[in-house]
């Protein structure tokens, strides 16, 4: 059984992807072998780990359109050993609307909501970790990551901080236990993009007083490492091992191997 894992929240350009895509192959580098799912219709994860969309054959809209596609034929190999890829596609937007209409249309119809998580059930005892990146909003992507996951992982940004934003995601994992997935567990709080600036220390406290047990003990700090990896469509665990954040990233899958 893989262990399945949402990077969500309620909030874009807070590194929910490079969350996604650095956890995933630092996992992967460890030895894991591990399963990237993106659900965000801007594929960024897809395109950071040098994967153009617009040439993959089978990408998860196709799975999420055609049931009769088997999943395993979306698996896409990539540049890190043991990581491998579902990739994300533009469509993805017209597909998440499609299934907001077919809720309110048709009650009988299988449940959007458990679309991914039928799919990945025939993908589970292949990986020990899936990863899924989510769109910047608690849309029918988002939600579907939720009712897949085992654990969620909230990445908040010290430099793009939104309490707002925070809050509306934990109130969508209390929506998620308390209706559609109960064994969800909200595994923490992930501060990202953290400055040695005052102002940064100011949000890391904030967050720890408003979440305390919530917070993951390894911060992400800002790391220009990561922008020139993005430039190369490469994780910044993969092109810069040694930079902090690709230090960070590793610790954190070190974390939630580990359980701790
Ligand atoms: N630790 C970091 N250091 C420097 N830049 C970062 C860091 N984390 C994210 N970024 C940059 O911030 C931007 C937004 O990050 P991204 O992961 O795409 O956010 P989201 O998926 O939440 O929209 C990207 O250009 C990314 O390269
Ligand atoms: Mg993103």
């Amino acid at each position: 059984m893989a262990k399945k894992i949402a990077i969500a929240i309620h909030k874009g350009g807070v590194g929910k992807t490079t969350t996604a895509k650095n956890l995933a192959a630092a996992l992967a580098q460890a030895g894991k072998t591990t399963l990237l799912v993106d659900l965000d219709e801007q594929a960024n994860a897809t395109k950071g780990l040098g994967v153009d969309p617009a040439q993959v054959p089978v990408t998860l809209n196709d799975l999420f359109v055609s049931t009769e596609i088997a999943p395993a034929s979306a698996v896409l190999t990539t540049d890190v050993d043991g990581l491998h890829l579902i990739a994300g596609h533009p469509e993805l937007s017209r597909t998440e609307t499609g299934m907001a209409t077919l809720r309110g249309a048709d009650p009988t119809a299988p449940d959007p909501i458990m679309a991914l998580k039928g799919l990945l059930a025939e993908l589970d005892d292949r990986y020990d970790f899936i990863i899924m990146d989510t769109p910047p909003s608690m849309n029918y992507m988002t939600i579907n990551a939720l009712a897949a996951a085992d654990e969620l992982v909230i990445p908040a940004a010290a430099s793009a901080y939104s309490a707002d934003g925070l809050a509306r995601t934990i109130e969508a994992y209390e929506r998620a236990v308390g209706s559609y997935n109960p064994a969800l567990r909200l595994r923490g709080i992930l501060v990202t993009r953290f400055k040695r600036t005052n102002a940064a220390a100011a949000v890391f406290d904030g967050i720890g007083d408003a979440y305390s047990d919530l917070v993951i003990p390894q911060l992400i700090v800002e790391s220009t490492a990561v922008d020139e990896a993005e430039q190369l469509n490469q994780p910044v665990v993969l092109y810069d091992p040694e930079s902090p954040a690709a230090q960070g990233y590793k610790r954190v899958a070190e974390i939630l191997s580990n359980g701790k």
